[in-house]
């Protein structure tokens, strides 16, 4: 028997994959601030490593060679002073003239304290190093003047103090490399902004198109940007057209059998209408008056919520209506609203989904409750009823077209088992959903959830 201990490459594997979730979830999630990172991150780490090794080599080692010269100038002078072969004027007007120092002799006396080291500078610490080469006492000022650089040195003939220009000693304009790196990658990041924005214009408006069209909102757009993004674009336009000419295809047939069949049935009424009165003829009604239902039903259905235009709607008039409706028919209903009255939705469709709601309500139940709260970005209304419900496994059942509890539950309420259906279609072509649940009254809960 052999038991599977987790290998360190399972749990290597299970870090990596640890870290990259974590990264992931910090990760912007928008296009744009992502290929705006894809963009910054190499170019940052680029001329990370630039700055470092131009730092680390060229910059200290000029500093440094530069520092050496001056100080071997120094070093001579100080060989010669201490032979005392030439007077000491002439010296210095050499050192003037040739090395560009302005050096005094002062009395023998001890050199000032050290100066605090500056925070960065690579002068002051290759020119010291340099000097400490002589083997002599010595001091340096690096800060004091900027142009200028004063080093003191203990010699047999005194103490000699030279300035010196600090750009004898220092590769001082190397940080202009510097400044032209940070300036070019600002420039180089405001063009990439400029340029991504522009890319990622298109990509946006096109899911704004996709999204204005699944909600039925009228929308403008015409395809721009990159090829690929065009090409998605002339997609999208050929997709929706195919979508619309198979609606208008399925609605035109549709009305046309719907004709067709409802001449029919008029007839038929005509005909029962001539009929003395009976029970028979009463029964034969009835089922003509289904029969039309049914058909209405059927067509509500097929017909879906295609073509009818989006539009600002008040929600708070519509289901007063519903409320009053329902009352009519003997249902005590409460309703109560919250938020902004108006909506943006295809106010028939809409309206008919809400009805199949409470027309489920009232046939089921006696009292009923309807509530409604507009947020900022949804609608969410409430059909509450006190009748039997659903149990928790029907519940999605009970959305698939001709399906009917009823029937089990032999009760026959004369539906025809689309009402869910329907209703849940509009919500869904509005963006949203229905769901079903228990409802404070006992009884069932059906709530609509629409993005506004
Ligand atoms: N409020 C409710 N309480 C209890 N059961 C319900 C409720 N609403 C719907 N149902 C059950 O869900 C089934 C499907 O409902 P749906 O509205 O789709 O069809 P229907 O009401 O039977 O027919 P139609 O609405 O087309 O006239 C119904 O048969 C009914 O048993
Ligand atoms: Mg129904």
């Amino acid at each position: 028997m052999s038991i599977a201990l987790p290998s360190s490459l399972d749990r290597s594997r299970e870090a990596w994959r640890g870290m990259m979730r974590w990264l992931a979830a910090r990760m912007p999630k928008g296009l744009y601030a992502r290929s705006l990172l894809i963009v910054i991150v190499p170019m940052v780490l680029l001329q990370s490593a630039i700055a470092y090794f131009f730092m680390e080599r060229h910059w200290q080692t000029v500093t440094q060679r530069l520092s050496a010269a001056v100080v071997s100038d120094i070093g001579s002078m100080i060989d010669l002073l201490e032979s005392r072969q030439a007077p000491q004027d002439l010296i210095a007007a050499v050192a003037e003239r040739r090395f560009g120092f302005d050096v005094k002799v002062l009395p023998r006396e001890p050199l000032p304290p050290a100066l605090p080291k500056p925070f960065f500078s690579l002068l002051d610490s290759a020119l010291s190093r340099e000097l400490s080469e002589l083997r002599k006492p010595f001091w340096i000022d690096t800060v004091g003047n900027s142009k200028l650089v004063e080093v003191r040195v203990q010699t047999d003939v005194g103490v000699l103090r030279i300035l010196t220009h600090r750009s004898a000693a220092y590769a001082s304009n190397s940080h202009i490399f510097l400044i032209w790196m940070v300036a070019t990658s600002l420039v180089l990041l405001g063009v990439a902004i400029a340029f991504l924005r522009n890319q990622i214009r298109p990509i946006l408006r096109l899911s704004r198109a996709a999204e204005d069209f699944g909600k039925g909102r009228d929308f403008d757009f015409r395809p721009h940007g990159a090829l690929e993004v065009r090409k998605a674009g002339y997609s999208f336009i050929e997709m929706k057209r195919r979508i619309e000419r198979a609606i208008e295809q399925r609605t035109a047939m549709l009305n046309g059998v719907s004709h067709d069949l409802r001449t029919i049935l008029t007839r038929f009424r005509l005909s029962l209408a001539m009929l003395p009165d009976g029970p028979d003829t009463e029964a034969m009604q009835k089922d003509v008056e289904e029969m039309q239902r049914m058909l209405e039903a059927y067509l509500a259905f097929a017909r879906g919520a295609g073509g009818e235009q989006a539009a600002p709607t008040d929600m708070r008039t519509l289901l007063e209506e519903l409320k009053a409706d329902a009352e009519r028919h003997g249902h005590p209903t409460s309703f109560t609203y919250t938020g902004d009255p108006l909506a943006t939705v295809r106010p028939d469709a809409f309206k008919r989904c809400l009805t199949n709601l409470v027309a489920n309500a009232q046939r089921h139940g006696d009292k009923l409750a309807i509530e409604a709260t507009r947020e900022q970005r949804f609608l969410t209304v409430n059909v509450d009823d006190d009748g039997p419900g659903i149990p928790p496994d029907d519940r999605e059942d009970v959305f698939r077209p001709f399906y009917r509890l009823d029937e089990a539950r032999n009760q026959d309420h004369g539906g025809t088992g689309l009402g869910l259906a329907i209703a849940r279609d509009i919500a869904r072509a509005h963006g949203g959903d229905i769901s079903l649940g228990v409802s404070p009254l006992g009884g069932l809960r059906a709530s609509v959830r629409v993005p506004i």
